[in-house]
């Protein structure tokens, strides 16, 4: 029985693509039931839907900070389609305990860095303050510390010179669409090993 994946976004939907493309293969041991954005403006949405995945917006902003009743929200669109496993995949909303404590074990984050290093936001400028050689993502299972948790993945990118934090978000990203659905394609199949790239 193939897993049931949710992919929530909050933009163009990059690695969503990457992984639903992925899991178009009959060989995958997941396939994908819902993309959530938090924005009914996210560019992924229409690609979702055009891959003839089914779809949900859960705006954050009338929820106006209250995090509870946002997260519950999003809930109720999983309760709908009951995935086994979440992917956040650019989602750039924080989730709390509440909600990622039932999904200890099951719900996946890219984030564009080495973790440890740098977690949150702005990872390619403060890669290059910080004069690093090499760069990266990585995915990693999420736990209720941000951009935290045993890490399934990563792949790394070294830095050139006369890199901008715009080119190198560029090749991290190109890393990110190789990285993420090698990891979900393992993680779907119970392989919780480290995948190096
Ligand atoms: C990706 O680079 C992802 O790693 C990053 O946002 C971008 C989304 O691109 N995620 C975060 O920064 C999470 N804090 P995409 O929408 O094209 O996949």
């Amino acid at each position: 029985m193939k897993k049931r994946v949710a992919i929530f976004i909050s933009g163009g939907g990059s690695n969503m693509v990457r992984l639903v493309e992925d899991m178009a293969d009959p060989d995958h041991p997941a396939t994908p039931v819902l993309v959530l954005a938090n924005d009914a403006d996210a560019g992924g949405l229409a690609k979702a839907a055009d891959m003839g995945v089914p779809t949900a917006v859960v705006d954050h902003r009338p929820f106006k900070g209250d995090r509870r009743s946002f997260e519950d929200a999003i809930q109720s669109e999983l309760d709908k389609v009951q995935p086994d496993l979440l992917c956040l995949a650019g989602f750039m909303r924080v989730l709390t305990e509440g909600f990622v404590a039932p999904w200890d074990g099951r719900m996946l984050n890219i984030h564009p860095s080495l973790l440890p290093k740098y977690k949150g936001l702005h990872t390619h400028a403060r890669a290059l303050e910080a004069g690093d050689h090499e760069h990266g993502c990585t995915v990693h299972l999420v736990t209720p510390a941000l951009d935290d948790g045993p890490i399934l993945g990563q792949a790394r990118v070294p830095v050139q010179p006369g890199d901008t934090a715009d080119t190198l978000a560029a090749r991290v990203l190109e890393q990110e669409h190789r990285l993420y659905p090698a990891v979900l394609r393992r993680f779907a199949a119970g392989e919780t090993a480290p995948l190096y790239l």
